[in-house]
């Protein structure tokens, strides 16, 4: 091969770009090299490349979620322990992170008590969710009603509304440890209503439902509430020991002196 005429690397260099793949790109070098030494098939060549360039896509997807979801925090699947809280199906969880609840516009409820994960469950589907290119957002109930009340105490209710009703994925976290106002409770509700079968919500609690009442400050509401939740609903209730605990055996059977199963969980 005359020196000036592009080798197939260098076409297929010029070709990523030209298409504008640049994780591809950056990754096409060492595939070429292992495909080239024998060590992958050309198969296992075109997947890998492909590959990169998916993982680059999914990372800024992610990026920019993390920017304008106002997620807490990165939390996977994968670094969830399910061996240490048992009474989470890991199927169920993991069929869930495939993210057919969002095409099919249903809710997802983590009940428990503190530390068991709910939080870091509901962000994980939300980073998968937003790393598949949906928009998601994220909230504490606490948070969302104070937004909602300022969007109705300057006339922008109906706005706010609509912008909380666009995203595919709405995560309320937190009913139950902050009571919630009458106002604040009925703005909820208007907001559930509008995504009732339009976008899925993914809400966490440390209440059973019979306390969401309670909650809420009024029963009524709150049964009409948990009708839409659960009519298309996949409920996930964890029993278990707090994850934060799990070095303080002592201190958790200090706090729960009828239920000696921790002593036998892992200290550590
Ligand atoms: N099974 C687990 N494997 C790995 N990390 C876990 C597990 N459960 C919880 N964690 C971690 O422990 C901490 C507490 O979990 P998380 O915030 O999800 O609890 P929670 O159920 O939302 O509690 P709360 O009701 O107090 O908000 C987090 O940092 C979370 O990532
Ligand atoms: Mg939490």
């Amino acid at each position: 091969m005359k020196a000036d005429t592009p080798t197939r690397r260098d076409q297929i260099r010029w070709m990523l770009a030209d298409l504008k793949l640049p994780g591809a790109l950056e990754a096409a070098d060492s595939i070429l090299a292992e495909a080239d030494g024998g060590a992958i098939t050309a198969g296992e060549a075109i997947s890998k490349l492909l590959g990169a360039q998916i993982d680059l896509r999914n990372n800024r997807r992610l990026q920019a979620a993390m920017r304008s979801s106002r997620l807490p925090a990165v939390k996977t699947i994968e670094e969830f322990d399910f061996s240490f809280q048992p009474s989470i199906k890991r199927e169920q969880v993991q069929s869930l992170a495939e993210l057919g609840f969002l095409e099919r516009k249903e809710n997802v409820v983590l009940l428990g008590p503190p530390g068991v994960g709910k939080s870091h469950l509901a962000i994980s589907l939300a980073i998968a969710a937003a790393k598949y290119g949906r928009r998601v957002y994220y909230s504490t109930l606490a948070d969302l009603v104070t937004n909602l009340e300022e969007a109705q105490a300057a006339g922008t209710l109906k706005r706010r509304l609509a912008v909380l009703t666009h995203p595919a994925l709405l995560v309320i976290d937190e009913i139950g440890y902050i009571p919630v106002s009458q106002t604040g409770a009925m703005l909820f509700f208007q907001l559930m209503s509008r995504r009732y079968e339009h976008a899925s919500t993914i809400l966490t609690s440390n209440k059973s439902f019979d306390e969401w009442g309670a909650v809420l400050g009024d029963e009524v509401m709150a049964a009409a509430l948990i009708d839409r939740v659960l009519h298309h609903c996949h409920i996930v209730n964890i029993r278990g020991n707090s994850y934060r605990m799990r070095h303080h055996t002592e201190v958790w059977k200090a706090l729960h002196p009828d239920d000696q199963d921790q002593s036998s969980k892992e200290a550590g």
